[in-house]
């Protein structure tokens, strides 16, 4: 399944926030705390407001199959504070809110919305493409080291939030996927 990516606009901001629900009941009938209040993660209303900005400053994006929303993500140069250092800010862009719906779950379109992600990147100049995860969720790590990721570090102590686990690759992996030395199966390396 080849999704298009396009950018989201403003009449997106009720399927992301439904997509962050669906997830949300999705994980915690894993039993993980990921996204839920009581783990710490962004009300729904402030998840809202969060995706609102990121709409309005262009940095959100739909992975459209047959003119279905089947996924998000959201590309930026901002992350919380004390996760990245300054420098390894000013070198990146920063992904967030990346969600697939269920309902495509094992279509790699997540792998889709990580290549676009690559391309941002390497469309202005920036070497790597970084993330913050759940830092108790090592499923989704798992996930991140497949989709040829490799764990920086867990930030503290200054960093106090529950997503922490901090996660990289570089811009040129998509170009040249034997930079990573991770394999990624069936990524495409090239996303273009
Ligand atoms: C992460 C995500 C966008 C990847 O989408 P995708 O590339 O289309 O991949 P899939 O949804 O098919 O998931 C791939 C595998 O990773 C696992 N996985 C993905 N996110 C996970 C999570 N947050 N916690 C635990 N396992 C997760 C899935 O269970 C699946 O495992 P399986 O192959 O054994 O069934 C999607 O799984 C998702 O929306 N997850 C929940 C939200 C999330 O954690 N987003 C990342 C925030 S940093």
């Amino acid at each position: 399944m080849n999704p298009v990516i396009r950018q989201a606009t403003f009449g997106d901001l009720g399927t992301i926030c439904r997509l962050r629900l669906q997830r949300t009941a999705w994980l915690t009938a894993r039993g993980s705390d990921q996204w839920t209040v009581a783990g710490h993660g962004k009300p729904i209303e402030t998840f809202a407001h969060a995706v609102g900005r990121s709409l309005e400053a262009g940095e959100s994006w739909i992975a459209d199959c047959d003119g279905e929303a089947a996924g998000t993500i959201t590309v930026n140069r901002h992350a919380d504070p004390h996760l990245w250092s300054p420098c390894e800010l000013e070198d990146a862009v920063i992904v967030h809110y990346m969600i697939v719906d269920l309902r495509f779950a094992g279509h790699r379109i997540g792998h889709h919305l990580l290549a676009h992600a690559g391309r941002l990147a390497h469309d202005q100049h920036r070497k790597w493409v970084r993330l913050d995860a759940w830092t108790t969720n090592t499923e989704l790590h798992d996930y991140y080291r497949r989709a040829g990721f490799q764990l920086r570090r867990i930030a503290g102590p200054l960093a106090t939030g529950p997503s922490c686990a901090l996660f990289e690759r570089p811009t040129a992996s998509w170009y040249h996927p034997q930079l990573t030395g991770v394999v990624v199966s069936g990524s495409g390396g090239d996303p273009r």
